[in-house]
């Protein structure tokens, strides 16, 4: 098959990696791509939602696969743009079309979606540009802290947990009536705040059926100890030491199979990956939001644990053939940390010199903001992550953050926490 891979980050080099290793893959292409996948790819330098020249780079090349990694131009409607020309209709599509990307693209649609199939989820309410004072109104109901979301895209910035009335009221009123995100809030969702443990859930779908991929958790603040501001993520572990069988089967029987029911009877043809942010309060799952797509950085700790050929996988789901498939998972646990541009997510320079990654080490190296110029530079805020495995938690550690060591660029940060939270859950 030829394949060509959407996206630029972390995750598309983990999905381009792991789709190299496939003996069913003739040539692979990726959608912008960066300096790791150029290595084992043919990097196109164009934008992921510009869908007329992905039309041409898929004619040109004889795509028979499309993988899409991040929500914006599922979003924005890259499968229903190939499903509506006729020159492109016969090529599958890795990723749901614009009614199924709604799980991600509209909160409110999602919550309403939650609502009306019982999977369980904090309450909420639906304000509009027009009704702010009602927004604020609502506040009075609830104690704090207050959870406040604009219903659409918001590049991960959109939803902001306020701890006193007064930011509520100034938040609700820049998005409202100021349009702080745009369009994307000029609907917000308020809700109440869950008070738990996150994790994230992956499966991978071709409308009826799903297989449950490995469990992770990401650590989002830039900050030891989760302190400091949100970042697109810092790091990942996979399995889940909190989420033993008992969880996974309360999250599969009132969360996965109610949303794959739901879809259906929405008639939402939904082919590919759907990721389930989970609170866990006391013992049981609730649904925090959903996004169409794999989490990053969780692909770059999950990814490496699937044994199954994934582009197998993804052209079963893409084509409606996933029952005929299985999927073997390492029992390995595995960690990924994100080495970062000092300063990020503020201020941060570009353009530093990446040294020490070819030398000998067992863990595997995603990059997301790096380009090859005359030699491999940073060109991002999160520059690259390290996944090591191990049979412990511990090992995978150890083997993460001796890579960590070896890679070397001016201003390199990371986190040297991962998992230590959830070491207690193992040595119990
Ligand atoms: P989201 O973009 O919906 O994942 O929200 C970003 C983060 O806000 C989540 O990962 C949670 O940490 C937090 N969050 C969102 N909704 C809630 C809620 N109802 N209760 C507690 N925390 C929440
Ligand atoms: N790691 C969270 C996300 O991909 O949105």
């Amino acid at each position: 098959m030829n394949v060509l891979v959407i996206g630029g980050g972390g995750r598309e080099h983990a999905i381009a990696w792991k789709i190299k290793q496939s003996p069913l893959l003739r040539n692979l292409y990726v959608v912008p791509g960066n300096g790791g996948t150029k290595s084992i790819a043919h990097n196109i330098s164009i934008a992921v939602d510009d869908f007329e020249q992905i039309k041409t780079q898929a004619l040109d090349k004889s795509i028979d696969l499309v993988v899409v990694g991040p929500e914006a131009p599922l979003v924005k409607g890259i499968k229903d743009f190939f499903q509506n020309d006729e020159r492109l209709t016969h090529i599958p599509v890795f990723g749901p079309d614009s009614k199924g990307a709604n799980l991600e693209g509209s909160k409110d649609w999602a919550k309403s979606f939650m609502e009306k199939y019982n999977i369980p989820t904090a309450p909420y309410k639906t304000f509009h540009k027009k009704e702010p004072n009602k927004a604020l109104e609502y506040l009075e109901n609830l104690t704090p802290p207050y959870v406040i979301k604009a219903d659409g895209l918001a590049a991960g910035k959109g939803v902001v947990i306020c701890h006193d009335k007064q930011q509520a009221h100034s938040e609700l009123t820049s998005m409202l009536e100021h349009d702080k995100f745009g369009e994307a809030s000029r609907k917000v969702v308020i809700e109440k705040f869950l008070e738990g443990i996150e994790l994230s859930v992956f499966v991978i779908t071709d409308g009826s059926d799903y297989k449950i991929l490995p469990s992770a958790k990401d650590y989002k603040r830039v900050g030891e100890g989760d302190t400091g501001l949100n970042t697109g993520g810092m790091g990942s572990i996979s399995p889940v030491p909190f989420a033993g069988k008992d969880f996974m089967d309360k999250v599969e029987q009132r969360i996965i199979q109610p949303t794959i029911k739901g879809l259906q009877e929405e008639r939402i043809d939904y082919k590919g990956f759907i990721f389930f942010g989970l609170m866990k309060v006391d013992d049981d799952p609730y649904m925090i939001e959903y996004n169409a797509r794999m989490g990053d950085p969780e692909a770059e700790s999950i990814i490496p644990r699937i044994k199954t050929d994934l582009l197998d996988l993804m052209h079963a789901s893409a084509t409606g053939h996933l029952k005929e498939k299985s999927l073997a998972i390492d029992p390995r646990h595995s960690v990924s940390v994100m080495l970062v541009s000092g300063g990020y997510p503020g201020k941060y320079e570009k353009g530093k010199e990446i040294t020490g990654i070819s030398q000998g080490q067992n863990s595997l190296i995603f990059h997301a903001g790096t380009k090859e110029n005359a030699h491999l530079e940073t060109s991002g805020g999160r520059v690259m992550a390290i996944t090591g495995m191990g049979d412990s938690l511990e090992a995978a550690l150890e083997e993460t953050y001796a890579g960590c060591k070896n890679v070397h660029f001016e201003g390199k940060y990371y986190r040297k926490d991962i998992g230590q939270d959830l070491l207690k859950y193992l040595n119990k």
